[in-house]
């Protein structure tokens, strides 16, 4: 009986140690593209940089085909298709290690986060107004692109 009570107030106190440090550790921090995680701003740098280097073979139009091989396209229901349910940081790694086709990984970090505003934009995720960061890898791996908004 005496074992007993002192283990249920230890476990009471693990829980509340926890719960405690949970914040400052960084746990269960999901977000969302719906979330607002680029701003409009960034997106408009994104633009620039994805007409110098990418539209050639990525059309940024619903329906688009540039013409330049079988690059996929990045809006719409083939950019759902390929990106739902993974996190911002997966696109992000994609896009700075395969592309520009002819030259991966060429621009800095920030332009590849930027252009993976312009591609969130296009895909009609919302505007916020903290940068997408792309020093800020915990939140990238944190923040999925959900297909609709949350509930709640
Ligand atoms: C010379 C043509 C070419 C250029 C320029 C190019 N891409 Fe690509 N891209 C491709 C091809 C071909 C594929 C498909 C094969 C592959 O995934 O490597 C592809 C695949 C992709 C994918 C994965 C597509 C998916 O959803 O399955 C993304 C995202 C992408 N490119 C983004 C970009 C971005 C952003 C740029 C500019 C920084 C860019 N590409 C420049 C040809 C190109």
């Amino acid at each position: 009986m005496q074992h007993r009570q002192s283990l249920n107030t230890c476990r009471a106190v693990l829980a509340l140690t926890c719960w405690a440090l949970s914040p400052t550790m960084g746990l269960a921090q999901e977000a969302s593209v719906w979330d607002g995680v680029y701003t409009k701003v960034q997106a408009e740098s994104g633009k620039r940089l994805f007409t110098t280097h990418c539209i050639a073979c990525h059309s940024d139009e619903p329906g688009g085909v540039s013409g330049h091989g079988p690059a996929p396209s990045v809006i719409g229901k083939d950019f759902n298709f390929r990106w739902v349910d993974t996190s911002i940081a997966d696109l992000f790694d994609v896009i700075r290690q395969t592309m520009p086709q002819a030259a991966p990984n060429s621009l800095s970090s920030q332009e590849y986060a930027d252009i993976t505003a312009y591609l969130l934009q296009i895909n009609a995720f919302p505007t916020g107004s903290a940068l997408l960061d792309p020093s800020d890898r915990e939140r990238m791996l944190q923040t999925y692109i959900d297909a609709t908004p949350p509930k709640g």
